[in-house]
């Protein structure tokens, strides 16, 4: 891949931004068991850095999303990968790679509240404003962006670019 890119995020804003996310997240649920929901894939190395920050009694938890249709914010979303625990009267943080239309969390959220947790809060690396269509509150908020299409520390194009430690924007 040969895309025109530049930095927006260095690996050590993230870095320093993930721990911070990792000590308020610690404050919140003060002691209590937390079961960390990992959006996968983009949000694999957001999750993995940041439940190492979190300091209280984890369980962690992999789901997938998909889309029927084309493109990634339309069509009726469907599970490819459910939990694989209950969520029934425990505390859930869901963690997300990047909020853009809120399509994808709204969904997800709607889904998960039915299952009756004690709690329901989500974390995403970069809450993306300019596109959303359903409101819906970070509660967990990286970065803020306004615009413009971004890969890396997880986040893909067509698949690449996942692995980077930093996030660019890709220059169109
Ligand atoms: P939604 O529009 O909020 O439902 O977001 C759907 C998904 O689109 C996100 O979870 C990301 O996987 C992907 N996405 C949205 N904006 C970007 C971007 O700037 N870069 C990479 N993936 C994105
Ligand atoms: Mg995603």
């Amino acid at each position: 891949m040969t895309d025109k890119m530049r930095t927006v995020i260095s690996p050590e804003q993230i870095e320093a931004r993930v721990r911070e996310l990792g000590a308020e997240i610690t404050g919140v649920y003060q002691g209590q068991p937390l079961t960390v929901v990992c959006v996968l894939k983009g949000a694999f190395l957001f999750f993995a850095d940041l439940v190492r920050r979190i300091d209280l009694d984890l369980e962690l938890e992999f789901i997938r999303l998909a889309s029927y249709g084309s493109g990634t914010s339309s069509g009726e979303l469907v599970f490819s990968k459910d939990l694989e625990t209950t969520i029934q009267g425990k505390n859930v943080l869901v963690v997300e790679d990047i909020v853009d239309s809120g399509r994808s969390m709204d969904f997800l959220l709607r889904t998960f509240a039915e299952r009756k947790p004690r709690s329901l809060r989500l974390a995403a690396l970069v809450d993306k404003h300019e596109r959303r269509e359903v409101p819906l509150d970070v509660d967990f908020a990286g970065f803020r962006l306004d615009k413009g299409f971004i890969v890396g520390y997880g986040m893909d194009y067509a698949e690449h670019y996942r692995q980077l430690g930093g996030i660019f924007e890709i220059e169109s």
